[in-house]
């Protein structure tokens, strides 16, 4: 079941992911919090970091579950997702390092890795997941075709992702790594509560697809139509085909 909110601007986008946040944190010191990288939830991070800086709100008793990272970057990598979650958030809160978890991308075995983290996963109940969506509709890395079914696994990304995340390399496709490691749909699916986060007018057909397009493995995020609590928050541009 999906709640939608469309926004006028990006701060107005981010506010209201953190009302959801803040709805999980308020009730749970402990909560276990799933993190997506990507620019979409960087304003709902700030403003996670700026309510910590004002409220006092502590992290101690919080843990979190990172969506994915690339094979090949670790955490010493600017561009890896881990270095990615620490400059937008744990670095600027009081979470304690122990509590954090993301893929190793410089597991010698990745698909070991992916099972190890899965089976880790699988121990918790996350209670609210933070998603952004790819412009083809990827969630996490499940590229278009991924089985609904699929836990957490090694994929090869998609020209279409590759391109899109040159930006974060230079502009240079070919610094891109080609595969990440990425929990499943399955494993995405298990979390309590979602709230998927989308701006630009790039992402207004994988928001569309998402909400009323059929079920299919061609759009990945429209599993979530199957999940009984999704929040998806936009801007007017990237919900312009749902008006
Ligand atoms: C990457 C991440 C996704 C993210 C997507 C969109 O591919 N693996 O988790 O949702 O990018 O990124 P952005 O928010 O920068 O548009």
């Amino acid at each position: 079941m999906f709640h939608l909110v469309i926004c006028r601007n990006y701060d107005e986008v981010s506010s209201e992911a953190f009302k959801v946040m803040k709805g999980v944190l308020d009730q749970k010191k402990d909560a276990v919090l799933g993190l997506a990288t990507g620019s979409s939830p960087v304003g709902l991070y700030k403003k996670m970091i700026a309510d910590h800086k004002a409220s006092g709100r502590s992290y101690r008793d919080v843990s979190t579950w990172n969506l994915d990272e690339y094979v090949g970057l670790g955490k010493e990598d600017e561009q890896s997702y881990y270095t990615f979650m620490h400059e937008n958030l744990f670095d600027a809160i009081d979470i304690k390092e122990e509590n954090t978890h993301i893929e190793n991308g410089l597991a010698a075995d990745p698909d070991a890795e992916a099972k190890r983290y899965e089976a880790e996963l699988k121990k918790v109940t996350v209670d609210l997941q933070v998603l952004g969506i790819g412009s083809d509709g990827h969630i996490a890395f499940n590229e278009p075709g991924t089985p609904f079914d699929a836990e957490t696994h090694v994929t090869d990304l998609t020209e279409q992702t590759i391109s899109d995340n040159a930006r974060f390399f230079d502009g240079d496709k070919s610094k891109v790594p080609t595969r990440a490691l990425t929990q499943g749909l399955a494993t995405v699916m298990r979390a309590r509560k979602i709230v998927l986060i989308a701006t630009g007018a790039n992402k207004a057909d994988a928001v569309y697809d998402m909400l009323k397009g059929p079920l299919t493995t061609d759009c990945p995020a429209s599993i979530l139509q199957k999940h009984n609590d999704v929040t998806v928050i936009v801007d007017e541009a990237a919900g312009a085909r749902l008006r």
